[in-house]
């Protein structure tokens, strides 16, 4: 589902980029990629993540991809400093266009509760994902983002929706283990899970 007006305000923002460094980095304290690791990032937005992350883990490339053609263009415009190193797409985080096993490495910073069938997505992630590949992850849970007031303001889907139980199951049915997280009780977490050889 694409943004509204309000969280788009949200993630185009310059704290949301000061946000986003300090989560990689502790998602690098949490588990450090290899040099020379390949990612992708699902739900790319304007692409800050994918840059932050080409800075902070030895990538030797990363692909994003959106479901927003107006976010891709935003990104190449923004990332064309780093485009040796950077591919953009759009694309659905449901139907992955790139062959399995194929990245060592998914970043998806707060994507999968803006998917209706997020447990797909789940396995789309794993599929791509190499054995022993890691999955970092942001996401919220429907008090911080479906509450009283926020569902008058932000746009999201309204069934089958996850909090911390519901994403731990789906993680491992998934076939992705939970390794680290740090979790803000009922508001979200931020973590990483592998996916088991
Ligand atoms: C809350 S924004 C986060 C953007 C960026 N990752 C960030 O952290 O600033 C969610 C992004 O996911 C994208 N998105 C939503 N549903 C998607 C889907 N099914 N497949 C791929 N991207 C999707 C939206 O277009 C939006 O750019």
């Amino acid at each position: 589902m694409k943004l509204n007006w309000a969280e788009r305000w949200v993630v185009n923002n310059p704290l949301r980029v000061l946000q986003q460094r300090i989560q990689i980095r502790r998602l690098k304290g949490m588990m450090p990629l290899k040099p020379g690791s390949i990612a992708l990032e699902v739900g790319c937005g304007r692409g800050k993540g994918a840059g932050i992350a080409l800075e902070e883990f030895p990538l030797s490339r990363i692909l994003g991809m959106d479901l927003d053609i107006g976010m891709v263009r935003k990104a190449q415009a923004k990332l064309s400093a780093q485009r040796q190193r950077i591919s953009l797409l759009a694309g659905d985080v449901t139907y992955i266009p790139i062959r399995g096993g194929s990245v060592d490495a998914v970043f998806g910073f707060g994507v999968l509760h803006h998917v209706v069938d997020w447990r797909t997505a789940l396995g789309e992630i794993a599929r791509v994902l190499k054995p022993g590949g890691a999955y970092f992850f942001e996401e919220l849970y429907p008090a911080l983002y479906r509450n009283f007031i926020t569902r008058h303001i932000l746009l999201h889907p309204a069934e089958d929706r996850f909090s911390g139980q519901e994403l731990r199951e789906a993680l491992a049915t998934a076939g992705l283990s939970l390794k680290d997280a740090t979790e803000l009780k009922k508001l979200g977490i931020l973590g990483v899970a592998v996916k088991e050889i």
